[in-house]
């Protein structure tokens, strides 16, 4: 990634104040992209990176603050034993690749998931990256890892559980901001845009509670090809859009 400062005239194509402090990718497609060119799925992986690379780079100097990837979902674990590995292996070669970029570039990297689960090498490179980058705040990569929503809930039910009998957390009903404290997404403000490309119309368990007020973009592009004019397309869409958080729109154009 070239510094993100080097490109002051990189252009979203839409106003500053009409674009998402927070964008989350469901990437989705790899296979059916290899399996279209005759190749093997892990394939569609590989150049899924690649893109990866480009989305998060075109992101940060559109002036995107945090963008969150979905990588591998709990259920992904069902997934034929060899792709899962290939999958494993390919997630630590991107995070040793990667993190000079992210060092350079100050982005800070954040985990969400339960990463118990990883193969220990990989489990300590992504720990390793995560602690390296810990200080930097002006933006922030999430990325899912062995991740979905319901499970994400119930660690953080029974955290909370466990401060409550423990006397640390008080009874009763919490606050929302109370709770989501102990969601994996602590301190990461809740997407304001999620796309999913490949047209797939579901969540498929990513992120249920954070996306309660979050806009939805859904494209047919499958990841691979997913560009920056692509990019540029949910943005716009995005921008066009009237975001009432329960209210009028006329409360809201006032
Ligand atoms: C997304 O691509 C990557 C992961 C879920 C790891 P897929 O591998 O789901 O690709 P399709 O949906 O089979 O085309
Ligand atoms: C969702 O994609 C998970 C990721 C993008 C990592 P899937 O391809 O696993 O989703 P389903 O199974 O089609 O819903
Ligand atoms: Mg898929």
């Amino acid at each position: 990634m070239p510094e993100i400062s080097a490109m002051p005239d990189f252009s979203p194509g839409v106003p500053a104040d009409r674009l998402p402090a927070h964008v989350a990718f469901i990437m989705d497609g790899n296979g059916r992209w290899a399996k279209a060119r005759g190749l093997n799925r892990f394939e569609g992986h590989l150049r899924g990176v690649k893109t990866v690379m480009e989305v998060v780079e075109n992101s940060f100097r559109f002036g995107i603050k945090t963008v969150t990837l979905y990588a591998f979902s709990t259920e992904n674990q069902t997934r034929p034993a060899e792709e899962v590995a290939a999958l494993m292996n390919l997630l630590k070669t991107f995070i040793g690749e990667y993190l000079p970029d992210l060092l350079k570039n100050e982005v800070r990297l954040r985990v969400i998931g339960d990463i118990s689960w990883l193969p220990e090498d990989v489990g300590a490179a992504v720990k390793n990256a995560v602690s390296r980058t810990e200080k930097f705040s002006g933006h922030t990569l999430v990325v899912a890892l062995n991740y979905s929503s319901r499970d994400e809930i119930l660690r953080a039910v029974s955290a909370y559980a466990k401060d409550v009998a423990a006397g640390t957390q008080a009874t009763g009903t919490p606050s929302w901001e109370t709770f989501a404290d102990y969601l994996d997404t602590a301190g990461i403000s809740d997407p304001d845009l999620i796309i999913r490309t490949s047209g797939e119309l579901r969540l498929s368990n990513f992120l249920l509670l954070q996306a309660a007020y979050s806009e939805f973009y859904f494209c047919d592009t499958l990841w691979p090809d997913f560009s920056k004019e692509d990019l540029k397309k949910a943005l716009a869409d995005y921008a066009s859009r009237e975001r009432r958080f329960g209210k009028t729109g006329e409360q809201i154009r006032r």
